[in-house]
């Protein structure tokens, strides 16, 4: 690997903080697997830790989804078929990295890595702190 290809750990910061704890508690989750990512991409990467960098985050989506949807269906949060979506997406796409791993493909982990971060980004700090704070 080529010195200059170094990757940060992400750290998780109250200021994004959406006041529930249980959902705060995912997001920490999240940003955890995101630095098994950095990790392996630091060093060499070894299957069995990329499959689980797979089903951690399968995992993740299958719980964690399910409960913020029932937490913001009871909050009669407007937009949820739209969050509902995205959700899908996520498992889709995450699904789809997982397929392209096994098909030796060898882009992956880095795209996948831009592809966490953009949702971190994007989902996390904005659609998930719009649904519990509107
Ligand atoms: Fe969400």
């Amino acid at each position: 690997m080529e010195e200059n290809k170094k990757y940060i750990h992400r750290i998780w910061a109250d200021i994004n903080s959406t006041g529930i704890d249980s959902i705060d508690n995912h997001h920490k989750k999240y940003i955890e697997v995101i630095n098994n990512l950095v990790d392996i991409l630091n060093n060499d990467k070894e299957t069995a830790e990329v499959l689980d960098v797979f089903h951690k985050l399968l995992y993740y989506a299958e719980t964690y989804f399910l409960d913020e949807e029932l937490l913001y269906q009871r909050n009669n949060y407007a937009d949820l078929t739209k969050h509902k979506q995205e959700h899908k997406d996520f498992i889709a796409e995450i699904n789809h990295f997982r397929d392209d791993y096994q098909e030796k493909e060898n882009t992956v982990c880095v795209r996948m890595m831009k592809y966490l971060d953009i949702w971190y980004k994007n989902h996390i700090l904005i659609e998930d702190i719009k649904a519990v704070k509107g």
